[in-house]
């Protein structure tokens, strides 16, 4: 195997264990209102009149991940619930939106 096939392979372990999958259901099932960081879109933030916090942000970096995971599954202020999720998507979901961190 050529050398730089390795390295390949190796970056590819770095990454968070999880996160990986989390990116296909963030963007399956987040990404429409949350955008491809987390940003937050304006438009879906003018429509539910609300300030959406980049995921990056403190405020939502500071949420624990059973906070996310009540989020996900029962809804946050005018964020409905998200359905259609396995346990193992949550988690992966999750992991992903902790690698938004600044
Ligand atoms: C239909 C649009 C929509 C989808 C889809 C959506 N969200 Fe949200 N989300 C919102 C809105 C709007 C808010 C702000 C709610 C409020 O403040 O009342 C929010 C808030 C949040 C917050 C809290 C942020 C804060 O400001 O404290 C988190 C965390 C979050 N969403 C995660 C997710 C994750 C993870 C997914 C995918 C599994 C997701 N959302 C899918 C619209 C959406």
């Amino acid at each position: 195997m050529k050398p730089i096939v390795i390295a390949f392979i190796a970056a590819c372990g770095l990454a968070f264990a999880g996160a990986p999958e989390g990116k296909t259901v963030f963007q399956a099932k987040c990404q429409a209102c949350h955008g491809p960081k987390g940003e937050g879109k304006d438009a879906i933030a003018k429509m539910f009149k609300v300030e959406m916090h980049p995921f990056s942000s403190k405020e939502v970096q500071s949420k624990t991940d059973a906070d996310f995971k009540k989020i996900i599954t029962t809804g946050n202020g005018k964020m409905k619930p998200v359905t259609g999720l396995s346990d193992k998507q949550i988690e992966d979901v999750i992991a992903f939106v902790r690698t938004l961190k600044d």
